[in-house]
Order: C-alpha cells, then structure tokens, then sequence
C-alpha cells in the first residue's frame, strides 16, 4: 500500500520523504490556503517545490467548476511537473474532465467522493485515483470503511485500474483497516502516518535494554 502525506506544508512532506516511506503528496485548496499560499504564481511555485521533495505523485486540486475551465486549469497544472495529478471534484463537469484528461494522457485523483455510486463512475471516466474521505463519514456516523470494502469489490468485479485512495484518514486504524480491505494507497497528515510508530511495549522494552546496557557497561 501506498503512503501519501496530505498537507502543503514543505517541512512535513521533508520530514516523511526523509523517513524513507513517502510515496506521494495530496493537496487541497484548504491545505494551501493553511499554508498561506494564494494567487495563481505562489499556487504554481509551491507545486514545484513540492515536486522538488517527493519521488512520487503531488495531486493539485482545481478550484474551477465548470468543464472549460476544469480543463484549461488542468492542463496548466499538469504542464508544471511530471508528478503532477490534477485533482478534480466528483461533479458532472468533474467527470466530464476526468474522460477528456484520460484520454490526453493526464492523470487525475477524482475527489469528493462519499458513496460507491461516485467511486464507479470516476473509474468509468478513467480516474487514476478515487479519494474516498472516510474520516468525514465517519464524521457522520456513516461507516467510511464500509465505503472502502464497497469500492474494492466493486473495483475487481470489473477489473478497474483506478487506484483507490482513501483519503481524510485520521487515525492509525485508519491505515491498517484500509491495507486490510485493500485500499491501494492513503493519505494522511504527518502526525497520524508516524503515530503507526507508538506501541507502549517497544517504549518500555528499548528503556529496558538500554539501562541493562549501561549497567553491563557499568555507565
Ligand atoms: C483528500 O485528498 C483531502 O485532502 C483530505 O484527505 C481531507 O481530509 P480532512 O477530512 O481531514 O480534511
């Protein structure tokens, strides 16, 4: 399974490039906005640099509505970076786009997405990735790793190659419960993704070699 850190923050995609298992970056126009980053050349520019840290996909989100606009938007932030995914919401322009990018080679993350319903026609449009936010449903006392079990049977049934990404992931179960049910990537922010690290026996048995350690070596 894939690992993406979401966030726009330079300092954190480092920190989880340099853990040696980032796979990829998500961003959102929230995620930018938290970062102090607007105006279309700032927008721009910190694309780059973000592709300038990671190995792997960076998705930059359109903030347009309307299909013209969702292309030439697009197409200007796909012409940034190889790396680059364009991000497009689960509207029917959005899916309208998503069919025009696939068939131009441009790969896309359809996001927005809450029911499996959605999660079938983004493949069916030719989505490279499907971003169900199970946090949110979980939010309202819907099941989002019910939604993530929905789309994987949904997605082998018919052999789609759209990549599920189960995003607005907000706990370390989160991540393990979508590597069970076969989610094939997921975003989290920095704080979750190295929270996977905590377990109250590895702390308590590493205080313990090192002080036996230290006493052998009579420290
Ligand atoms: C998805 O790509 C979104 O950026 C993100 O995961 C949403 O997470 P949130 O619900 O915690 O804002």
């Amino acid at each position: 399974m894939k690992f993406f850190i979401d966030t726009a923050n330079l300092q954190q995609i480092l920190e989880a490039h340099e853990m040696g298992v980032l796979d990829g970056v998500t961003t959102n126009p929230s995620l930018m906005a938290k970062e102090g980053i607007s105006g279309q050349q700032h927008v721009l520019a910190h694309y780059q640099s973000i592709c300038s840290i990671t190995d792997g996909d960076v998705s930059a989100e359109v903030i347009s509505t309307s299909y013209d606009e969702i292309i030439s938007e697009g197409e200007e932030l796909a012409s940034l970076h190889s790396k680059i995914v364009v991000k497009v919401p689960m509207i029917k322009d959005g899916i309208k786009a998503i069919r025009y990018f696939s068939s131009k080679g441009i790969r896309t993350n359809c996001t927005l997405v809450f029911s499996s319903g959605q999660a079938l026609l983004a493949a069916k449009a030719g989505a490279t990735y499907v971003s169900p936010f199970v946090g949110r449903l979980d939010d309202i006392s819907y099941d989002g790793m019910q939604l993530i079990s929905d789309i994987r049977l949904i997605y082998d049934n018919y052999g789609y190659q759209t990549q599920i990404l189960a995003a607005s992931v907000r706990t370390p179960m989160h991540i393990v419960n979508c590597a069970k049910l076969g989610a094939d990537v997921i975003t989290a922010p920095l704080s979750v993704i190295t929270s996977l690290l905590n377990h109250p026996l590895t702390a308590s048995g590493l205080s313990q070699f090192l002080a036996d350690h230290k006493k052998a070596a009579g420290l």
